[in-house]
């Protein structure tokens, strides 16, 4: 009896021990993630003092003719599959215009005036639809 009672005690610890776990990381993962993001309010003014002088409306540098000035341009680039041209694909991390502003690469990234500016546009593009 008193050892069917210290292996229920025992369950009981680690399912509470196992749910604290769980609930940390759920946490973690759901902390940094803005839902309330828009390309004019938040994006367009890192493209505007970052990019446009390269990727702009009468500047277009580069292979891919891309102008990042305005929604209406931005849209060309918007597509539901990866592909060329489309370099935003909404809720999809592995789209282009985010693999050329990972940081570890320090490509289009080495641009941006702050970290904090990636993690913007990545939650634009992964969990904002990147609405207007
Ligand atoms: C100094 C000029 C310059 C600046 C500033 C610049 N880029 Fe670029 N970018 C280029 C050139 C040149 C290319 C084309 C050659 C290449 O693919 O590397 C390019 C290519 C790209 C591509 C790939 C397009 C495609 O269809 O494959 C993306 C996406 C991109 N840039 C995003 C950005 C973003 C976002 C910023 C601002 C944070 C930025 N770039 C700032 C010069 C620049």
């Amino acid at each position: 009896m008193r050892l069917l009672s210290s292996i229920k005690y025992a369950l009981i610890i680690s399912v509470v021990l196992l749910f604290q776990f769980c609930s940390d990381i759920a946490s973690d993962a759901l902390a940094p993630e803005k839902t309330d993001l828009t390309y004019t309010d938040d994006i367009k003014p890192v493209f505007d003092r970052s990019c446009i002088r390269c990727h702009g409306e009468d500047v277009q540098n580069g292979n891919v003719a891309l102008n990042l000035s305005s929604y209406e341009s931005i849209q060309n680039y918007i597509g539901d599959v990866p592909s060329y041209g489309i370099i935003i694909v909404p809720g999809l991390e592995t789209s282009t215009l985010l693999i050329r502003l990972k940081p570890q690469y320090n490509d289009m990234y080495k641009y941006l005036d702050d970290p904090e500016e990636y993690n913007l546009i990545y939650d634009w593009v992964v969990f904002n639809e990147a609405a207007e």
